[in-house]
């Protein structure tokens, strides 16, 4: 049997936008009423009334971790208007983790900004930062008892969107548009991430983080998507170049965190002219990646080299409706996760995307949890990875 650290964190992850149900104030629910093609997130998994029973799911299966977010857009929904009811109830979650046994993983911004921040320009605005750090301000008072918090989820994927949302009134008047993950499918078509909101992003993790250190005893990090790029002979330099627009500007902004989240679904060719576009083929996922669970451990790697801090794995799945290939999946970046344990990295828990099958930014095609979910009634019901996975984190070992 192959094992894990002692004390190694095994959990799932969902996002706020993704799962609760009507984020009526913030940017994405106004661009998915405005963006044509787009699916409406809606009701989403109702998760905002239901995560009592995510979590029980969670913890009866076996597992000792839940990674979810605060939403900034309940929690200011006008700025400077702090709703102290939203506070209420994303501390009531946290006890709801703590409960059950679950270390709560609490990612303060996944993606989703309050649609006030993001009409008074967003990331660029010239006060940005300060409005982030007076939310996180706002938030330490509840992140008592809680040990890992993330400040942002994928950054670099953020600042992609941003220049892809530039790119958008474009796209939408010829009705190309498409959510930027399914747009993985096509990756060549991807703006590369914006650098001036990267930058400011790193800037706000920086604020964010000061604030956290001061008033919380939570271990601060973000978690940065991976992309596991792959030269192709003659390509070095490009790679070097797109890895740091892509990822290691993040990575080197995490210098000085307690911990790195990686966050791996495939890995990505790079040409001497840049990603190649990802060919058609039977093995691809549901959003049109690579089937390629070693990117797991490239991502790892690669983070760990470029940062030398202790990684989390804050997100790790595949899209598939056929469930057996997600446990291959999984099993799979598994054993890629131990060896790079045993080669000397920190790694301190791997926490699954996601417990939910659940509202993939634009689509509901793609379903990457662990849970399917009626969309009707809700009802949850459990795919055979759910108790694998749990059998993995019961025995600490595959
Ligand atoms: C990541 C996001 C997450 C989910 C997965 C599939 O980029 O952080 O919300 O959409 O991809």
């Amino acid at each position: 049997m192959t094992t894990f650290p002692e004390g190694f964190l095994w959990g799932a992850a969902t996002a706020p936008h993704q799962v609760e149900g009507n984020n009526l104030n913030s940017d994405f629910w106004a661009n998915e009423a405005r963006v044509p093609g787009m699916e409406r997130s809606g009701d989403a998994c109702d998760s905002y009334h239901r995560y009592a029973e995510d979590m029980d799911l969670l913890a009866d299966a076996g597992f000792t971790a839940y990674r979810f977010g605060l939403e900034w857009a309940r929690i200011e929904p006008e700025e400077g208007l702090l709703s102290r009811a939203e506070l209420a109830h994303y501390r009531r979650m946290i006890d709801a983790a703590l409960d059950r046994g679950l270390t709560p993983v609490v990612t303060l911004q996944h993606f989703t900004h309050p649609r006030w921040f993001a009409e008074a320009g967003g990331w660029l605005a010239p006060d940005a930062v300060a409005r982030f750090t007076r939310y996180v301000e706002a938030v330490c008072p509840i992140l008592d008892g809680v040990e890992w918090v993330v400040t942002m989820n994928e950054p670099n994927m953020l600042s992609m969107m941003a220049a892809l949302q530039r790119d958008m009134l474009a796209q939408q008047a010829s009705g190309q548009w498409q959510s930027p993950t399914v747009d993985n499918a096509r990756p060549a078509q991807l703006p590369a991430p914006d650098v001036e909101i990267g930058e400011r992003l790193v800037a706000a993790h920086h604020a964010a983080r000061a604030v956290l250190r001061a008033r919380t005893d939570a271990k601060v990090g973000w978690s940065v998507a991976n992309r596991a790029f792959e030269a192709r002979p003659g390509a070095e330099a490009k790679l070097a170049e797109l890895s740091w627009v892509w990822e290691d500007l993040y990575l080197a902004g995490s210098a000085g965190d307690d911990y790195v989240g990686v966050q791996s679904y495939s890995s990505q060719w790079v040409g001497p002219d840049g990603v190649e576009p990802h060919p058609e083929h039977p093995d691809n996922t549901l959003v049109g990646t690579a089937y390629r669970p070693d990117a797991l451990a490239m991502a790892i790697r690669h983070t760990h080299a470029v940062t030398g801090l202790p990684v989390l794995v804050t997100e790790n799945g595949i899209a598939t409706a056929e469930d057996d290939r997600r446990i291959a999946y999984t099993s799979d970046a598994l054993r890629g996760v131990a060896a790079a344990v045993a080669d000397g990295i920190d790694v301190r828990g791997y926490l699954h995307w996601s417990l939910l099958d659940n509202y993939e930014w634009g689509h509901w095609r793609p379903t990457f949890g662990l849970v399917a979910v009626d969309r009707a009634t809700f009802a949850r019901t459990p795919k055979p990875s759910l108790a694998w996975l749990g059998s993995v984190a019961r025995r600490n070992g595959l």
